[in-house]
């Protein structure tokens, strides 16, 4: 099968990875999938996925430290898939080395890194752009279109949520133990805040606490709810161990003045009600739009199912932003909106639920 090909696909890509679990499948995709992508550095701080990674890409660089690859290595481009808290970190060395640089969600995992980031990011030239997968599926590009056709109305009110038991990945990614749920929001926050259009301003939060595996500091569920200046209200559930099996890990509700969504992204399910809809039935009142759980350009491709084929699209939207100047397909703002109201949500549940402003790097 012939190598995708973005706009100036003739211009060389020298890309590096740094993190090699999530980080090879991309740099797989990237050097395999897409013509003139060279794999030009991998970085890991773990000798194992150094080995692993020597044995992959033989030709390419190894380092076990991104001060020690941004100095020897020669490269245009970096996916940067460590866990959260080094992301501001590497992205801003990274960017002031004059590379370009595409970051796995969530963006940053403090309020001190959103502000370092962003301080980065605006007085940088290169590109950043977040790794935000969940607004490139299917669904998402659904919901958007029913959005733009009014079909929605305006949006009000919204519930989100992710349940995904990743107990199975304690041994491989031991910062999953212990990292608070609703501070993996983006997944969820990203698609919804294309259709709400304003920053969540408030939060209260609550988590259960460990009922299940009883680890101080770990919580089975939180919940949240977040408030828009114009009371749009949305109540978000994060939950990373239970014991709950039913609907698939994601799960959208909106409620608009026009109509109303219930959409499962992972299996395509997504129904629709409308009143400016004229396709309407007595005994078929809302719509069950039938959504392919793969994006068709790259669904013959390898690990292409892997998150409906949004792992592709990233690569490619970043490819070609490198390579046309265009802007960074998701830029920083975006990338603190979706993360940001999950990091103030966790202050809130530490409070006891406490009503807590959010605050943005811009303001
Ligand atoms: N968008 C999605 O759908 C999705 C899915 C899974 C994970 N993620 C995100 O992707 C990122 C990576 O996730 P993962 O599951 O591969 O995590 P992981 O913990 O399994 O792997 C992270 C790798 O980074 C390495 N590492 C850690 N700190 C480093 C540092 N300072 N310098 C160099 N290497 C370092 C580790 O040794 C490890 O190999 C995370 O930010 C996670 O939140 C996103």
């Amino acid at each position: 099968m012939d190598k995708l090909r973005t706009e100036n696909h003739e211009q060389k890509v020298r890309l590096g990875v740094i993190g090699f679990n999530r980080g090879k499948g991309f740099l797989e995709i990237a050097a395999n999938q897409f013509e003139n992508v060279i794999p030009a550095a991998i970085c890991d701080l773990d000798p194992e996925k150094q080995r692993i990674a020597r044995e992959s890409f033989p030709e390419t660089p190894v380092f076990a430290s991104l001060d020690d690859m941004l100095e020897q290595a020669t490269l245009d481009a970096l996916i940067v898939e460590t866990p959260a808290n080094y992301h501001a970190e590497i992205c801003a060395k990274t960017l002031a080395a004059g590379i370009h640089v595409m970051s796995d969600v969530p963006c940053v995992d403090s309020v001190e890194e959103g502000e370092l980031l962003f301080a980065a990011v605006k007085t940088a030239q290169p590109i950043y752009m977040s790794g935000a997968n969940p607004n490139f599926r299917p669904t998402t590009e659904a919901l958007l279109d029913v959005y733009e056709r009014g079909l929605l109305g305006k949006v009000y009110y919204v519930e989100t949520e992710y349940v995904h038991d990743l107990r199975s990945l304690y041994e491989s990614s031991p910062w999953r133990i212990k990292y608070p749920p609703i501070k993996y929001c983006t997944h969820s926050l990203g698609p919804i805040l294309e259709v709400i259009n304003e920053d969540f301003e408030q939060v209260s939060c609550f988590g259960t606490g460990s009922h299940i595996l009883n680890l101080p500091g770990q919580h089975d569920v939180m919940s949240a709810l977040l408030r828009t200046k114009s009371n749009v209200v949305t109540r978000l559930m994060v939950s990373f161990v239970n014991n709950y099996n039913f609907d698939g890990s994601h799960l959208i509700r909106i409620f608009g003045t026009e109509g109303s969504a219930l959409i499962h992204p992972v299996t395509g399910e997504f129904k629709l009600f409308s009143n400016k809809s004229f396709i309407k039935h007595s005994c078929n009142p809302d719509m069950s739009l039938d959504i392919l759980k793969t994006l068709p350009r790259y669904a013959n491709r390898p690990e292409s199912h892997y998150h409906g084929g949004t792992d592709y699209a990233l690569i490619e939207r970043f490819l070609t932003a490198i390579r046309t100047g265009a802007p960074s397909p998701v830029p920083v703002e975006k990338a603190l909106r979706m993360c940001l109201p999950g990091i103030f949500a966790l202050t809130s549940a530490e409070k006891g639920g406490e009503l807590t402003r959010i605050k943005y790097p811009w303001n």
